[in-house]
């Protein structure tokens, strides 16, 4: 069931709306960057904007805490109390909120308040792209291997891999946890390899350059789906841009795998 006041919804699920309260919706979508209220009453009007699962009608109130508002499928960042980092991570740091060993920790290079967590873990020695950020459910669809959001990395390795070796990472290795699934490889330098997978087992990439016969040097993780970031500096942070969180979710495909 859904529509708001002026559509006649009784929909008791949603107390904003039945009290009247909320902001219109065409409001809250103009306001992260869905264009001007008219384009947004018109992403209702065609029936690509849902409100907790239900398509939604002009006149429809949410309140952006706690309604799940999704345009085309996508899961739209409405809820003002989110926070979106994104961190290069320094070596030996690690991904942890805390470390019983007592090392850095990537949550105290960022804002405390809000309380943010990691987006999945890079090694304490693997250093680049992580993102920080409260936000559950983003958090869930970026690193659950069902969603196969795609992860790129820069793998200084030992020696030069030969064709053959490169073609075995593509194609998949035979690691402990079973076979890798097919990755994206190539070889920018002699003993750089760089290489996108979209499964995120525990030290994937050093797993799998070991098995070639390549062990890792050095390694950065140098995109989050969508997301490449050139310009922080290890430990520097920056808040994602609206549209850049909107891309991740979009990276993550439509609500449901
Ligand atoms: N693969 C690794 O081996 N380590 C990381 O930190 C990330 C991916």
């Amino acid at each position: 069931m859904d529509g708001g006041p002026g559509a006649g919804s009784t929909d008791d699920a949603d107390a904003g709306d039945a009290a009247g309260g909320g902001e219109r919706l065409q409001k809250v979508l103009a306001r992260i960057g869905f264009g001007s209220r008219r384009a947004s009453e018109e992403l209702i009007e065609a029936g690509r904007v849902r409100v907790n699962g239900s398509t939604a009608v002009l006149g429809r109130r949410v309140d952006p805490e706690h309604d799940r508002v999704e345009v085309d499928g996508v899961p739209v960042g409405v809820r003002p109390g989110l926070v979106h980092y994104v961190l290069n991570k320094p070596r030996g740091v690690v991904s942890t909120s805390e470390d019983p060993q007592g090392r850095p920790t990537v949550v105290a290079l960022v804002p405390s308040e809000p309380r943010v967590f990691p987006v999945g873990r890079l090694d304490a020695d693997t250093e680049g792209l992580l993102l920080l950020t409260n936000d559950g459910e983003l958090a869930h669809r970026l690193t659950h291997p069902s969603f196969g959001v795609e992860k790129e990395y820069l793998a200084e390795v030992e020696g030069t891999p030969s064709p053959g070796s490169l073609r075995r990472l593509r194609e998949g290795v035979v690691l402990d946890d079973g076979l890798t699934a097919p990755a994206r490889v190539s070889l920018p330098a002699p003993n750089l390899v760089r290489i996108s997978i979209h499964e995120g087992r525990n030290r994937q990439v050093r797993r799998m350059c070991d098995a070639v016969g390549h062990p890792v040097v050095r390694l950065v993780r140098t995109r989050i789906g969508p997301l490449a970031e050139r310009e922080l500096r290890p430990g520097q942070w920056r808040s994602l841009s609206t549209s850049e969180v909107r891309d991740l979710g979009a990276a993550t495909g439509p609500a449901e795998p």
